[in-house]
């Protein structure tokens, strides 16, 4: 940590690799569920310009795939010559409110959904994935070889589609992600095994990334801190990836995460389980069997602001490189708090869907805590158009009981 750390605030402009970002806040991946054909809409458009003009520095598109087997579902953009127009359209959009556009890109590999894809999903080894009722294929060299051409294919897409900054997807269990976990990578090969085997892929790829595109755009990770369950990647694990990746000297940042799509949704997030919510949303062969283990998969863990920071500060420790704070900042405090910390910037996700207009209110000093309940039933939008149903509710939602310590919140806009 510099000495200058402790006078930074929270609303000043702040650099990020080559890019100037008018405050420390950057909207969080929250996959939008507005793309069905895979290509941007005006829903899209709508989504990020209402972050952009509500005061964030940057708003990240979630989740863009670099290859057709590595969208989460068809519901996915996928990265192709043609989602170039669409996407300049979204990104000028977000230019003119005065914010910056971040790409997530990544393969979702063993997360993907094979039958929603038509196409055979991807991971280190053969495995079950229920979503998609198929086996994945286990990854040869030539996939290896294929998806790390694909990752410098998407980002040149992406910076001729208007971005400033790249975020290379390496948690959740997504492909690179699962490459880093012992429990998903047994291999015996150069890629799997020892740690440094299982993070030759990761680092393949952010170096591929860098390389083809240059320093004109920030290029950064979200990288899982642990996977949260037995056998996952470890806090020890992943500071050394962390380590690596910092000596690489490919990335302007890394953001901070957890959890597992797989194995530990719930991770990710704190706060409610909307168990019944995300059941009404999968096939209807898969609600029996999801009623049954539901509570399980979607096991819940009590919620507090900054529930990352006790690990991510480990790596403000071990790291001399920009780290971004993520999960549950949702009160102006707790993100002064991230950047007091040392943290260059705070993502957030939930407390944005809830009110996208909420770092121009910190800033004007009203509404110094986010009517996000942390109920979670966003999760459950991502198929129909990601909202937050607090604000606005739909036909059919089922009513949310907005507990007591909640009730002088501002409920949104
Ligand atoms: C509805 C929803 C969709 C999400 N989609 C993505 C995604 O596509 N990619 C990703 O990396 N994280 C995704 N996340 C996780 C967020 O980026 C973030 O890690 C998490 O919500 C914790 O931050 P928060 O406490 O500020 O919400 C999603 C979260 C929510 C609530």
């Amino acid at each position: 940590m510099s000495q200058t750390d402790h006078d930074r605030t929270l609303f000043e402009p702040a650099s990020l690799g080559p890019l100037r970002l008018r405050n420390r806040v950057i909207k969080a991946a929250t996959f939008e569920g507005v793309t069905p054909d895979g290509v941007v809409t005006d829903e899209l458009i709508d989504f990020h310009r209402r972050v952009a003009a509500g005061g964030a520095a940057m708003t990240t598109v979630a989740y863009l795939s670099v290859a057709p087997e590595g969208r989460t579902g068809q519901g996915c953009l996928l990265l192709v010559p043609g989602a170039v127009e669409g996407l300049r359209r979204l990104t000028d959009a977000v230019h003119a409110e005065g914010a910056l556009a971040a790409a997530q890109i990544g393969h979702a590999g063993p997360v993907a959904n094979a039958s929603s894809n038509r196409a055979r999903s991807i991971a280190p080894g053969r495995m079950f994935n229920p979503l998609g009722a198929r086996f994945t294929k286990a990854a040869d060299e030539y996939d290896i070889a294929r998806i790390t051409s694909d990752y410098e294919r998407g980002a040149r897409l992406c910076v001729e589609g208007g971005f400033d900054s790249l975020e290379i997807h390496l948690g959740h269990n997504y492909l690179l992600s699962s490459f880093l976990s012992p429990k998903f990578n047994q291999r015996s090969d150069r890629w799997g095994g020892s740690l440094e085997h299982r993070a030759r892929f990761a680092r393949q790829v952010v170096g591929a990334v860098r390389g083809a595109v240059g320093d004109a755009v920030a290029v950064t990770a979200k990288l899982n801190m642990v996977d949260g369950y037995r056998g996952g990647l470890s806090l020890e694990d992943s500071l050394q990836v962390a380590r690596w990746l910092e000596q690489d000297g490919a990335l302007d940042a890394i953001e901070l995460t957890g959890g597992s799509s797989l194995a530990n949704p719930m991770y990710l997030f704190k706060g409610a389980a909307p168990v019944k919510e995300f059941c009404a949303t999968l096939p209807w062969y898969l609600r029996g069997g999801f009623r049954l283990v539901g509570s399980k998969f979607l096991r819940e863990y009590p919620y507090e602001e900054a529930y990352f920071l006790p690990m991510a500060s480990q790596f403000r420790e071990a790291l001399e490189m920009p780290l971004i704070l993520l999960g549950g900042i949702s009160e102006l405090a707790t993100a002064q708090r991230g950047i007091a910390e040392g943290f260059e910037f705070v993502a957030m996700g939930r407390a944005l869907l809830h009110d996208p207009g909420i770092i121009d209110d910190w800033q004007r000093g009203e509404h110094p805590v986010s009517g996000c309940i942390h109920c979670n039933r966003c999760m459950a939008t991502i198929y129909s158009g990601t909202r937050c149903p607090l604000v606005d509710p739909r036909p059919g939602d089922a009513p949310i009981v907005v507990p007591d310590w909640a009730a002088e919140r501002p409920v949104g806009v």
